[in-house]
Parts: C-alpha cells; sequence; structure tokens
C-alpha cells in the first residue's frame, strides 16, 4: 500500500506534506509533488497535512492511475524534503476541476 498525490495539488503546491514525512519519498515537479509508492511506509501522517486534500491512500477507487503518475515522476523529479512557499497561484486554484488537463507540467521542480 501507498498514498498518493492527485489533481489539487497541481497549481498550489503548498509543500506542507514534505515536512512530516519520516521516510522523504516526496518529489518535486514544477507545478506538483508526487509520493514514490515503492518507498512510502504507508504511515497516513501526510495525508491530513494537506491544505488541498490532494493526498489519498491507494485503496481509494480510481487511484490506480495516480499511482502510476506518481511513480513514473518519482523517478524523474528531484527530491523535497523542506517546505517552501505555495504557488501564487495556489488559492485561485484550490478545488478547481480537471487540473491534470489543463495545468500538469511535466517539468521538473527544484527540489531542497
Ligand atoms: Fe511519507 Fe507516510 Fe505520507 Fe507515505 S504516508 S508519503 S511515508 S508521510
Ligand atoms: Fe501538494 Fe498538498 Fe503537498 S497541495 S505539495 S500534496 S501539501
Amino acid at each position: 500500500m501507498t498514498y498518493v498525490v492527485t489533481d489539487n495539488c497541481i497549481g498550489c503546491k503548498y509543500t506542507d506534506c514534505v515536512e512530516v514525512c519520516p521516510v522523504d519519498c516526496f518529489y518535486e515537479g514544477e507545478n506538483f509533488l508526487v509520493i514514490h509508492p515503492d518507498e512510502c511506509i504507508d504511515c497516513g501522517v501526510c495525508e491530513p497535512e494537506c491544505p488541498a486534500d490532494a493526498i489519498v491512500a491507494d485503496t481509494e477507487g480510481g487511484s490506480e492511475a495516480w499511482v502510476e503518475l506518481n511513480r513514473k515522476y518519482a523517478n524523474l523529479w528531484p527530491n523535497i524534503i523542506t517546505q517552501k512557499d505555495p504557488l501564487p497561484e495556489a488559492e485561485e486554484r484550490d478545488g478547481e476541476e480537471g487540473k491534470l488537463e489543463k495545468y500538469f507540467s511535466e517539468a521538473p521542480g527544484e527540489g531542497g
């Protein structure tokens, strides 16, 4: 089992989640974070920390595609363990539908 980051992180990237992960398994894209499903120990600590409610357990229905997307980009993007400012448009984007199609960027973030 693993937790994964889903749609509502895109364009927000609050990063509260990275501070609490005991195994530092978050990876940073330009406008999204992912969890490495093979490194996550399924502790659940990050899930309530996300202001955008973007983190879910893979036992939730419909999460299969998110697990694969998290795995793919965790292998491409840099590790992030330190909280940083949310994206400037975070409040505006929070809760918007269809962010994967509209805004997702494959570009890596800076990590850190
Ligand atoms: Fe890290 Fe635990 Fe969240 Fe997995 S569930 S990403 S180990 S804080
Ligand atoms: Fe994204 Fe929530 Fe973390 S918005 S960066 S999953 S705190």
